[in-house]
């Protein structure tokens, strides 16, 4: 079974970045020149994967549109001279193939790849969150990829943390069956600190199984009365298999306030044009504190 599609949930309300997100998509945030989603989706692209199915709600249209192309810019551009920004502009639209499916009412992560069934149907395939920045020398959904075509189950992608951060995130134990590469024995979502022996925290990106559907029909409101996805997980890991995968990479959390600055930091120091200038801009300002 390979890999082909990408599910990228974008309907969350992005409440924690309130009041920056009351008419604007959170993924839609700037992080030093493009939007957070365009980061996410130069990742799938980078791993092979062309074809995206964005799980969408009311006032996302601006996603859409980012990646759809622009009649009126690309004829202004195009008359002006202004080829450099026309082939940017014309980049952007022809990234990826792109497939709407409306989320109706925000119940949660698991909720959101549920209502995507229809169009996955009965393949594999990856689950990149909006709002979740990996950046790696090797795309990390690739890395999830990989591992996926060698053990044919599904895989969640992990990092360690400390224990005081339990409580924010989902928690997988498991037993380490090559280096990295963890057969998950027990998924726990935001365990309060000390009631887990594990450092391996949930991010988002997963590879899973079309098997994860009639998981997720099974799955009851859990936390904060949403489907979590950790929760089917956890029928699938019973039922079949699961392995976490500790990938090689930064990941920032761009949903929250200061995992976006943190993004925002690294990036642009890493930014060709702007990175110089901007590293001898923080190095005169850090002098001053
Ligand atoms: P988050 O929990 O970070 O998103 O979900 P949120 O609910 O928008 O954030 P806050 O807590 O209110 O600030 C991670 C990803 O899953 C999507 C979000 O859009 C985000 O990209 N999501 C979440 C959905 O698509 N639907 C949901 O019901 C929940």
């Amino acid at each position: 079974m390979q890999v082909k599609r990408a599910v990228v949930p974008v309907a969350g309300l992005g409440t924690r970045f309130l009041p920056a997100t009351k008419a604007i998509p959170k993924e839609m945030l700037t992080i030093v020149d493009r939007p957070t989603i365009q980061y996410i989706v130069e990742e799938v692209v980078a791993s092979g994967i062309k074809d995206v199915i964005l799980v969408t709600a009311s006032g996302k249209a601006a996603i859409e549109n980012h990646f759809d192309y622009s009649f009126e810019l690309e004829t202004f551009l195009a008359q002006k001279g202004k080829l450099d920004l026309l082939r940017i502009v014309r980049h952007i639209s022809n990234l990826i193939n792109v497939v709407s499916v409306r989320q109706k009412e925000p119940l949660g992560l698991g909720h959101a790849v549920m209502v995507t069934e229809q169009v996955i149907g009965s393949e594999p395939f990856a689950v990149v969150l909006g709002d979740d920045l990996v950046d790696s020398q090797i795309p990390c959904v690739h890395q999830m990829v990989e591992v996926f075509d060698e053990y044919q189950e599904s895989v969640v992608a992990v990092q360690e943390i400390p224990e005081s951060e339990t409580h924010r995130y989902g928690i997988v134990e498991g037993d380490e069956v090559a280096p990295g590469i963890f057969k998950v024995t027990r998924l726990i979502e935001k365990p309060p600190a000390g009631t887990t022996s594990s450092n391996l925290a949930i991010i988002g990106r997963y590879v899973l199984r079309p098997e994860i559907y009639d998981c997720l029909h099974r799955t009851l409101p859990g936390v904060g009365g949403e489907i979590q996805l950790t929760d089917a997980l956890d029928i699938l890991r019973k039922e079949r298999a699961l392995y976490a995968y500790r990938f090689d990479g930064k990941r920032y959390d761009a949903g929250d306030k200061f995992g976006f600055l943190q993004a925002t930091v690294n990036l642009a120091l890493e930014h060709p044009e702007l990175g110089g200038p901007f590293k001898e801009y923080l190095k005169e300002l850090v002098a001053k504190l």
